[in-house]
């Protein structure tokens, strides 16, 4: 391409997002006074602000109830986003322990939309998050995220929530003194008040990728023992509560094109399709869990598959996501193929489950949905800063990450309610949890 033809591009992609930023901000004021409309008609709210919840009101008008009302049962991964001039819950520019590649705002991202919805569950209300009463329930306990980048990006979206309530900067420290990059393969944020750390452990496939076995055929150059853990197991099984997710390395140009096929026992499997080598890997977790992790002090989420929103092309062929400024706001069910992977990941869970007590589950953060009406919340040709020669080009996108403030905080706003509800049910029972302090 000639500068001349770039610069008309450029020019031409001016005009469109212009056009496209007018009729999101349309679109907003209609949404706002459709909320006003629908608060004003509806207006009698009881009083439970102690507890931290949220108001809102059922499409049939009918006030929700607190998820965190005892025996309140709701599937708060089912709902809709909807605008919230209190969002986001801190800026990028204030939070020191972020990758340059999500702060979308800092490095050109123009429009804040993406920053201003929050996920409401159809028939209940989330607790808005506090990062006070979660840091005093994390006080001498260790969270760990652990899986591929995805699990990074919702990794520093804690760290910036929970520092919100933290005024001494240097009271949050990695404790090897390392900085965030992309490149290592674990961080450990101490929060010294508190004595609890939040860490992030790289683990893409979270069983094991190292060298084949002799004699295996010359185009197998790594094989994934899918029988065996990641080596990094032996660091999060003493962890309070672990975090896994895994799923945008299972495909085959991360696998078999890069010559890394999938192993058992002794085996290569030549011919082993994917889905099957990653049913195998859940699996090989979920037994891990079972046998080496003690459920009664570790509290294991799961969180599902992040969709991601490449238009025309994938992240090498020129797909793109940078002129998507709002969510899909339809109650349109995602589609079977964004629901392929949590679906069979949910069926292999329900069945370890099954039979488990409720403290020996492992729960699913079930964000596959949720985020799949998110197509406006990538980084998509921000994730350069200016000092790195951003934007990026258009042809180089990012539509699998996610910009912090954004679509991320979202998850970890219901990964605070599960963990809160749990703390609750057992300090009714456990004297331990009950020597802490009553809730809020
Ligand atoms: C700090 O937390 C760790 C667990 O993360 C625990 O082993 C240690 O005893 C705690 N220290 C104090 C002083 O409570
Ligand atoms: C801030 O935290 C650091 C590290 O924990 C500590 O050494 C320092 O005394 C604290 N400063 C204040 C003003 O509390
Ligand atoms: C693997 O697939 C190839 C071609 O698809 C076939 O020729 C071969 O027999 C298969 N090997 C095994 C062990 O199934
Ligand atoms: C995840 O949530 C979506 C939306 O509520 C639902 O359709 C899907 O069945 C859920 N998946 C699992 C495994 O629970
Ligand atoms: C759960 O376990 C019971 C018996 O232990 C069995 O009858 C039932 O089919 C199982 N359900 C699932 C979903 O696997
Ligand atoms: C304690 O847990 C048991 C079962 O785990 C339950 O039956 C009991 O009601 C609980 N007690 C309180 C006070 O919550």
């Amino acid at each position: 391409m000639t500068q001349l033809e770039i610069l008309k591009g450029l020019k031409r992609l001016k005009a469109s997002e212009v056009v496209c930023l007018c009729v999101s901000f349309c679109f907003v004021l209609c949404l706002f006074l459709l909320d006003y409309r629908s608060v004003s008609n509806g207006f009698r709210v009881r009083g439970h602000r102690g507890l931290g919840v949220r108001f809102g009101f059922s499409p049939s008008g009918h006030e929700l109830v607190g998820f965190l009302e005892p025996g309140q049962k709701c599937d708060i991964f089912d709902g809709n986003w909807v605008w919230d001039e209190s969002y986001p819950l801190y800026e990028s520019k204030d939070c020191l322990l972020l990758d340059g590649g999500f702060r979308c705002s800092e490095n050109g991202r123009l429009d804040q939309f993406y920053t201003k919805w929050r996920w409401q569950p159809k028939d209940c209300n989330l607790p808005r998050f506090d990062a006070k009463t979660m840091l005093e329930r994390l006080r001498n306990r260790r969270l760990a995220f652990v899986g591929d980048s995805i699990g990074r990006n919702q990794w520093e979206s804690l760290l910036c929530l929970l520092s919100t309530s933290v005024t001494n900067r240097s009271s949050i420290y990695e404790v090897n003194g390392r900085p965030i990059t992309k490149h290592t393969g674990f961080l450990v944020f101490k929060f010294a008040d508190f004595n609890c750390t939040i860490e992030y452990y790289r683990a893409p496939f979270l069983v094991l990728q190292s060298r084949p076995p002799g004699g295996s055929p010359k185009q197998v150059r790594t094989t994934l023992k899918l029988d065996k853990m990641d080596w990094g197991s032996v660091k999060w099984k003493g962890s309070d509560i672990i975090v896994f997710n895994s799923g945008h390395w299972w495909n085959s140009e991360k696998t078999i094109r890069e010559g890394c096929y999938f192993q058992e026992a002794g085996d290569v499997k030549m011919n082993m399709s994917i889905e099957t080598a990653y049913l195998k890997s859940i699996e090989t977790v979920l037994n891990w869990i079972s046998k080496e992790v003690d459920t009664d002090k570790t509290q294991v989420f799961f969180r599902s598959f992040s969709p991601v929103h490449f238009r025309g092309g994938d992240w090498k062929s020129g797909g793109s996501c940078h002129l998507e400024t709002l969510p899909d706001l339809s109650s349109s069910p995602a589609s079977p193929s964004i629901m392929f992977f949590p679906n069979i990941f949910g069926s292999v869970l329900s069945k370890h489950n099954n039979g488990s007590s409720s403290q020996t589950k492992v729960e699913l953060l079930n964000v596959t949905y949720m985020s799949s009406k998110r197509k406006d919340g990538h980084a998509s040709v921000y994730y350069l800063g200016p000092k790195d020669g951003g934007p990026a080009p258009i042809r180089r996108q990012d539509c699998s990450h996610w910009c912090l403030p954004g679509v991320p905080d979202s998850w970890n706003e219901l990964l605070y309610a599960v963990f809160l509800k749990r703390e609750y049910s057992l300090a009714g029972n456990s004297t331990a949890a009950s020597a802490s302090p009553p809730p809020m």
